[in-house]
């Protein structure tokens, strides 16, 4: 009995030590009534929340950093309207304040606060539930942890809005190419170089936010100079990526996919509200409220298509097509002027390699490009992110070190089985493996 009062007095005051209030209910992130009065990438209000991120356990220590700070700022939702979205700036001890790094987390949620914004703060998941498969950390806190350890700063965006609209890729390019705007002009006052070398990481979903911002950087945000970006385990093509997962282990994505769209698309959402079997609609929403974890699970195995009173054919209708044809399909808008390395598992049971073949294979078919593609022989989506990172770290290094690039122009692809080994990777790996060690088990970065 004693025991148990002592752990429960614990449990609560460690909850009163960490109160923090979720996006949903914190006014902080009201988007102002003013809202078109401001410029895309034009800050609205700031804060500096306290310097702890929190680990995948969660009662472990934190992770200590020298400041964090986040911004709500202007940019564009899917259909040109202006909204607000949050990004986080996070400066880690000893940093080199002439890099910036703009990482977009794979969040994969249609929950407001499962967004980084608050999810990364120390405290969040003491305040929501911590245990698998309720964890609501971002599963690639550790590529984060790696890039922090390189001494780079970091602006992470709460790219999918205020509303949380996942998979809606024009959204997540402006938030992400705002979310740089905006550190651009506020760290500065923080210490950061005025005209610091900046670029752009993405793995998965975070892809999704960083390979649409490079298609659109040149219309969208022309005056910024990324020396390239970074993406992995993307999903060019949603139709065939829903097609691939469907009733297997990561069919809870489909679902997550389709109400993300539905968000942001509001003749889609109309269609999916007429096409749904009226039995089952509250099933397909099941996992709606849950972070990335909770959702796939809850969709683990189901066939999304008979939620659907005319199944698999129904997506033939032009409501469908049409999106899927432009915003679900990667490369329909432009080809990226900034450099890119691609990293891909040809064993990816999320989205077939080929889509990516594909699409590296047409943006190779124009002039300015600089692509280096890696494919990896033996990982699939999970393993790429890991045996991928190593190499993406390594280049990203190069390029915020302002070296120049193997191929200036034009497309290099290299096949390899597992990993690359190059001068100084294993320097990175070991880097990472103490940023990943930090990421479990906190501590200082
Ligand atoms: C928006 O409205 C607020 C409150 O009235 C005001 O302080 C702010 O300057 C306005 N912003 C712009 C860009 O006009
Ligand atoms: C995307 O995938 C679908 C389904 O596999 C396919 O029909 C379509 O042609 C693909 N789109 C492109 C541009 O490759």
């Amino acid at each position: 009995m004693f025991l148990r009062n002592l752990w429960l007095v614990g449990a609560s005051w460690g909850l009163l030590a960490a109160a923090l209030t979720p996006p949903s209910q914190d006014s902080w992130y009201d988007q102002p009534a003013n809202i078109s009065a401001y410029q895309p990438g034009q800050l609205i209000r700031a804060r500096q929340v306290a310097n702890q991120l929190e680990p995948y356990v969660a009662l472990g220590m934190p992770i200590e950093v020298e400041v964090v700070h986040q911004y709500l700022y202007r940019t564009t939702d899917s259909l040109g309207k202006p909204v607000a979205a949050a990004a986080t700036l996070i400066v880690p001890h000893n940093s080199d304040p002439s890099k910036l790094l703009a990482y977009e987390t794979f969040y994969d949620a249609n929950n407001p606060d499962c967004s980084p914004s608050y999810t990364l703060r120390h405290g969040s998941s003491t305040a929501s539930h911590s245990l698998l498969p309720q964890m609501t950390q971002p599963l690639d806190l550790a590529f984060l942890a790696a890039a922090l350890n390189q001494g780079w700063w970091i602006i992470t965006a709460d790219y999918e809005g205020l509303d949380a609209q996942f998979a809606a890729g024009i959204l997540a390019a402006h938030a992400t190419l705002d979310s740089v705007r905006v550190a651009l002009a506020e760290a500065p006052k923080l210490g950061l170089a005025p005209s610091p070398r900046y670029a752009l990481w993405g793995y998965s979903g975070g892809a999704l936010a960083v390979e649409w911002a490079a298609e659109l950087q040149p219309s969208y945000a022309p005056e910024l100079r990324f020396e390239g970006a970074a993406i992995g385990g993307l999903l060019p093509n949603l139709t065939s990526a829903i097609d691939t997962i469907n009733m297997g282990p990561f069919s809870g994505a489909a679902f997550v996919i389709l109400i993300g769209l539905a968000k942001a698309y509001p003749d889609f959402d109309a269609w999916v509200s007429q096409n749904l079997v009226e039995a089952s609609r509250d099933q397909f929403y099941r996992g709606v409220d849950s972070c990335v974890l909770g959702e796939f699970t809850a969709g683990v195995l189901s066939d999304v298509f008979r939620f659907f009173s005319r199944g698999r054919p129904a997506f033939l209708d032009s409501i469908p097509t049409e999106l899927f044809g432009s915003a679900g399909q990667m490369g329909t808008v432009a080809t990226p002027k900034m450099p890119m390395y691609v990293y891909k598992g040809a064993l990816d049971e999320i989205s077939p390699i080929a889509d990516t073949d594909a699409l590296v294979e047409s943006y190779c078919a124009a002039e300015e490009v600089s692509i280096e593609y890696h494919r990896i022989l033996l990982a699939e989506h999970m393993s790429t992110a890991v045996f991928g990172s190593t190499s993406a770290l390594q280049w990203l290094a190069d390029r915020l070190d302002g070296k120049p690039l193997v191929n200036p122009r034009g497309c290099v692809t290299t096949t390899v089985a597992l990993v690359e080994l190059k001068k100084d990777s294993l320097m990175f790996a070991a880097s990472e493996v103490w940023s990943t060690l930090t990421s479990v088990l906190g501590g200082s970065l």
